[in-house]
Parts: C-alpha cells; sequence; structure tokens
C-alpha cells in the first residue's frame, strides 16, 4: 500500500495503535509509534483521539489498527486479547454495543496531523456483539467521509482456516477470517491532480 497510494512522500509515518508494532517486522521504514498503553514503550504514549503535543501537518503516513473486540473478561483462552490485542475499550450497552465511538475523535486528529494529500490506513474488522452484527468497516467509512477525507479503496484481507469451530455448541455468525484496510487520502479527492502546463 505504501508503495501503490502515495502521492506524496510517504514519510514521515505515525502508526497511532502501534502495541508490538507487527506491521513493521522487517520492514526499515522509519515510524514514529503511538499507544494509549506506556507498557509498549512507544515513542508518544497518547491518546490517539487527542494526540496532544504533536505538530499539525506534520505526518504524511497515519495507520491505524484499533482494538475490534471489547473487554474479554470472561474469555479463557490463553491469547490474553485484553493484553495482546489492546482489546480494553469499552463497548457495552453504553456504547450502543460498537466500538465504533472511538473513530471520529481519531478522525479529527488524523485529518489535523496529516499533510495534504497524506494518507490515512486504517485496518478494521467488524464484529459480533450482543447478538448483532455491528458493521465498524461501514461506520468508519461514512466518518471518515464526514471528517472530510476521501475513501479511496477497501480492502478485504481474508485469513486461512474454517468459518466455523467444532468447539462451538451454538453459532448463529461465521466466524471472521477477514477484515478491511480502509485507504483515505487527505484531499477533496483519491487520484493525483495533473496540471497542464
Ligand atoms: C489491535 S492493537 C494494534 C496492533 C498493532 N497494529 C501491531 O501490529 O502490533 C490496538 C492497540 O491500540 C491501542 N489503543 C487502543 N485505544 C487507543 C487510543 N485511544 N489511543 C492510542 N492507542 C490506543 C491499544 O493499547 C493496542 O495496543
Amino acid at each position: 500500500m505504501l508503495q501503490f497510494y502515495p502521492v506524496i512522500p510517504p514519510h514521515p509515518i505515525l502508526d497511532a495503535t502501534y502495541n508490538a508494532g507487527r506491521f513493521w517486522a522487517g520492514s526499515t521504514r522509519q515510524v514514529v509509534s503511538m499507544d494509549i498503553d506506556p507498557k509498549y514503550k512507544p515513542d508518544i504514549v497518547a491518546d490517539n483521539r487527542e494526540m496532544p503535543g504533536v505538530k499539525s501537518e506534520s505526518f504524511s503516513v497515519v495507520v491505524y489498527d484499533p482494538p475490534h473486540v471489547g473487554p474479554q473478561g470472561r474469555d479463557k483462552s490463553t491469547k490474553r486479547f485484553d493484553v495482546d490485542f489492546g482489546a480494553t475499550m469499552e463497548c457495552g450497552k453504553q456504547q450502543d454495543w460498537t466500538l465504533s465511538y472511538l473513530y471520529p475523535p481519531f478522525l479529527a486528529q488524523a485529518k489535523r496531523v496529516l499533510q495534504q494529500d497524506g494518507l490515512l490506513l486504517a485496518k478494521i474488522t467488524d464484529m459480533v456483539n450482543n447478538h448483532m452484527s455491528r458493521w465498524a468497516h461501514c461506520d468508519f467509512m461514512r466518518m471518515a467521509e464526514d471528517a472530510g477525507f476521501t475513501v479511496c479503496d477497501l480492502i478485504v484481507k481474508v485469513r486461512a482456516g474454517p468459518m466455523t469451530s467444532n468447539r462451538w455448541k451454538t453459532a448463529h455468525h461465521a466466524r471472521k477470517r477477514h477484515c478491511f484496510w480502509i485507504i483515505c487520502r487527505n484531499s477533496s479527492r483519491c487520484e493525483r491532480i495533473t496540471r497542464s502546463v
């Protein structure tokens, strides 16, 4: 994506939900890391809905991979979702059972810190919560447009694996084996403007 989409040089990059920085394993790109949780030792410990101290128009690319499930208090699995995937943000009745309330304040900050024509690359996963599918990727695209971005593309990334589990006793929704990469440009259009001379 960083070879294909940029119309301005794709640096510096802000990863606004850095965690362990898995996206950048083996990469030589210079990435400024931000996370709300100091234990990941990011360059900037901050809430990406506020980004205090980050200068306006200072990044060419912002990368966003927010939590896509709520706290897994009753999850007895050894995967430790809460710790490993930052599944710590509330998404109960008060939040209308979704995490989409995180997006508008983040989008306003992403818009502020991005240069004109810069890119916002967001990895968004839908979820099932309180017996309903919650279409986070639809919310994100609508909210990104409301924030003044142009949504350029929606890429579906699919993992191998079964749609169901034989450990499930009752199932109403298929296992999520996919996520979406949403490519947004800080511009009123997606394509490079070619000026005639
Ligand atoms: C799904 S993980 C990101 C994984 C990461 N892309 C990687 O490759 O390792 C989500 C991260 O977002 C962080 N996070 C959640 N809410 C945040 C917020 N409001 N501001 C900054 N970071 C936040 C969590 O602490 C967690 O580390």
